[in-house]
């Protein structure tokens, strides 16, 4: 086949790559669910509230993630349309290649790793930030210079040049690629066990902080626009309309991760039914319980007031407030404890979507590499852990989550784009589940997700273009010529 940036993947490949996969195929239904809820609940929810409250929404933050749900929802449908009728593990960037083409497919690829692998080391960040908190409650410090990465240490009060580097991101990191070389069951207990765990925490918040909701916190709802001054110093306009817009944007991070439930088709015992439920089952479950924690934060806490500190862990400050330290525990313990499984869903999608690409010959075999007794990608997954450790504990990455939102937003458009594309061009092709008015759906998909793009701070939009152009470079130089479809 000639070198066209615009080859597809012939349909017939794509059948023969589910009649070859050699993963073990051991998730059912509420597992694949699990692994949608483990991915999306995490530090977004304990942590991106305040900030969106007090710099974007106000009260009206229930209504940001009402919208940013919205956009989920376009996005999930058109996911599952796709997963049950080609479930593959290379998610959006698989659906890519085999509707708009081979450039396409492989620049979703390389955003998606923006999401995943990007995504893992601000969780692993987040997680040593948690687990800190955690050791403080029992009246243990790690010394500061091995909680930071060396850039961070050197800039703080009483820095005192030694060796730097964040263990617990590092050890956690590892502690996670184990589990997943280990095998896919190790990986899906380990998660479901935490999922439980966590939806209880955040259960537990909406009906105890129910109690302590202080309605005059509501009114105004949506508070008329102002000038907010950052922490840079800038004064920015908060509420109104475009704050609740600007909000959507600024959580759209808390809901991350049900797409990943769509790499794990490979070793889904029944993909074509079971993937769509799961990502529609963990994306409803979560948007009601953020629209309810929402609510209740905002009613414990005026949105003016969540300054200093209340910005730094908001939901237990709002406890902390209302004399309940015994919560602020609880909601310590959860998110330490849940975001390892955010992290080892996120791993276990970014070695997932290299195992498509592998395959298809965009990226060297090594990717491919199933190990002979655990199935699992097990080269692939130690490097994904290796550089995730690395860069975790090496680089003061924690603030990129929006690079991570961005190369999320990238991937949902594109799927709502590339499922059209296929209706119109295969509309008899067998689809176990079809996304309703997708005339509609899609083109809003496709406007929600690109107008939250643009909302983005603007420094992760440009990081995120580099990124991007560097993928360029790769496909150019390595991709295109060692592509499969070279060969057909
Ligand atoms: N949704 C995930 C979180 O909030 C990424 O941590």
């Amino acid at each position: 086949m000639e070198q066209s940036i615009w080859r597809k993947k012939p349909m017939s490949a794509y059948e023969a790559d589910i009649k070859n996969n050699q993963l073990k195929k051991v998730l059912g239904k509420w597992s694949l669910t699990a692994i949608g809820i483990g991915g999306i609940i995490g530090g977004g929810i304990f942590v991106l509230t305040g900030t969106a409250a007090h710099y974007h929404a106000g009260p009206a933050l229930a209504l940001s993630f009402i919208v940013a749900g919205i956009g989920c929802v376009f996005a999930a449908l058109c996911y599952s349309e796709f997963a049950s009728m080609l479930p593959v593990e290379g998610s959006a960037y698989a659906y890519a290649y085999g509707t708009i083409g081979e450039l396409f497919a492989w620049i979703i690829g390389w955003g998606l790793i923006l999401e995943y692998a990007m995504g893992a080391m601000t969780v692993a960040v987040s997680w040593s930030g948690y687990f800190n908190k955690l050791l403080h409650l029992f009246g243990i410090s790690i010394p500061a210079n091995l909680t930071n990465d060396p850039f961070s240490y050197a800039n703080m009060e009483g820095a005192d040049g030694s060796f730097a580097f964040n263990l617990p991101a590092f050890i956690i990191t590892w502690l996670v690629t184990w589990i997943l070389v280990k095998g896919i069951k190790e990986a899906r207990n380990t998660n479901n066990l935490i999922v439980i765990l966590k939806s209880s925490a955040v259960v537990f918040v909406i009906i105890v902080g129910f109690f302590f909701i202080n309605v005059d916190n509501w009114h105004p709802f949506i508070p008329e626009p102002e000038l907010v001054k950052h922490a840079d110093g800038s004064m920015k306009e908060a509420y109104g309309i475009k704050g609740i817009l600007s909000g959507a944007a600024a959580i759209f991070f808390a809901y991350i991760g049900f797409d990943v439930v769509s790499t794990s088709a490979g070793e889904a015992i029944n993909p074509k039914k079971d993937i769509p439920f799961a990502i529609i089952a963990s994306l409803g479950i979560c948007t009601v319980l953020y629209i309810l924690v929402s609510l209740v934060l905002t009613g414990m806490l005026n949105y003016k007031d969540i300054t200093g500190d209340a910005l730094k862990a908001p939901v237990a400050y709002a406890f902390d407030q209302a004399g309940q330290p015994w919560a602020v525990f609880i909601i310590t313990t959860a998110a330490t404890v849940g975001l390892v499984s955010v992290m080892l869903v996120m791993m276990l999608g970014q070695t997932r979507v290299f195992l498509g690409m592998a395959k298809d010959g965009l990226l060297p075999d090594f990717f491919r590499q199933i190990h002979p007794s655990f199935q699992t990608p097990w080269k692939s997954t130690i490097l994904v852990g290796f550089v995730v450790s690395l860069v975790a504990s090496f680089t003061p990455i924690g603030v990129l989550s929006d690079m991570t939102s961005f190369g999320t937003l990238f991937a949902f458009a594109m799927v709502c784009l590339a499922v059209l594309i296929l209706r119109q061009r295969e509309p008899n092709r067998d689809r176990p589940f079809k996304t309703p008015m997708l005339m509609l759906i899609a083109p809003l998909g496709i406007i929600t997700n690109v107008a939250l793009m643009s909302l983005l701070d603007s420094k992760a939009q440009l990081f995120a273009f580099v990124w991007m152009g560097i993928g360029l470079v790769v496909y150019f130089l390595y991709s295109r010529s060692k592509s499969n479809l070279n060969d057909m």
